[in-house]
């Protein structure tokens, strides 16, 4: 793929970056994404019967179990070039933080190091009634386990819909995208907010805005430039083309 001019040479001189990423950016790992038809995780379920506090509240089991099986999916895979191309990313900027709302930490695993979960990490367990993340607890057969500390249910420390996200994640984040050079968002539909809300804090900043995907999304038609296909052979290209030397 070639990229434009004005994208290579503003990423050269680029000072700070930020990166929003979604689903996409980890479905060339083998993580199933949300929204794609044919093998998104809510093309067999229905969201609202497992990702709500209410779903909790009305069936903790089912809820519990599914995100077990979703953790040990998450457990077995791997980074893929288009993680590691962003944590290279990091390494020659010197501002960079990345924003995602992948709650897989492959992001981590690939090297990066200033990243923002804004949907949290589904490796990390919290207790239900007291908010608080919860390391061990007693293995007994009650499923979800009891939180150690109030004997309230544990829960995977993932936003839910309805949820707040994690306290002062979304005001950092737009900070840092109003006051970046060049800002991307990769392998996301932009349609679950307030995430999708972060790409117009550097469009209505006039910050050089692009987007990666697989397909169109409503953002596409606001960017400065967008690539259309697999992030994780767009990225590495990307990097090459601009700190080749
Ligand atoms: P989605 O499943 O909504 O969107 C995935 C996006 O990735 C789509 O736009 C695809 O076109 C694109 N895509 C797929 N494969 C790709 C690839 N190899 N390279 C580049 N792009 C690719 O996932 P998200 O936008 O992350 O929230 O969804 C946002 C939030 O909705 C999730 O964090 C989750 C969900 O409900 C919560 O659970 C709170």
């Amino acid at each position: 793929m070639s990229f434009p001019e004005e994208v290579i040479r503003k990423l050269q001189t680029a000072e700070r970056i930020v990166v929003l990423t979604g689903a996409g950016i980890s479905a060339e790992s083998g993580v199933p994404t949300f929204r794609d038809a044919q093998s998104g995780l809510w093309a067999n379920y229905d969201p609202e019967e497992l990702a709500t506090p209410q779903a909790f509240r009305r069936n903790p089991r089912m809820v519990w179990e599914w995100y077990m099986m979703r953790r040990e999916i998450i457990k077995k895979v791997k980074p893929n070039p288009g993680h590691f191309a962003l944590a290279g990313i990091e390494k020659r900027v010197t501002r960079f933080l990345l924003v995602t709302q992948n709650i897989d930490n492959l992001h981590r695993l690939a090297g990066s190091e200033n990243v923002i979960e804004i949907h949290g990490n589904i490796q990390r367990t919290k207790c239900f009634d007291e908010d608080v993340v919860i390391d061990t607890w007693d293995t007994t057969d009650d499923v979800p386990p009891r939180c150690p500390r109030c004997g309230g249910m544990l829960r995977p420390d993932v936003v839910w819909f309805g949820e707040m996200l994690p306290s002062g994640a979304f005001e950092k984040s737009a900070e840092a995208v109003r006051n970046c050079d060049v800002f991307f968002s990769i392998g996301t539909s932009s349609l679950v907010y307030p995430a999708a809300a972060l790409p117009y804090e550097a469009l209505n900043n006039r910050i050089l805005s692009i987007e990666i995907n697989a397909e169109a999304t409503p953002l596409t038609v606001h960017v400065d430039h967008h690539f259309r296909g697999p992030a994780g052979e767009i990225l590495p290209q990307l990097v090459a083309a601009a700190w080749r030397a």
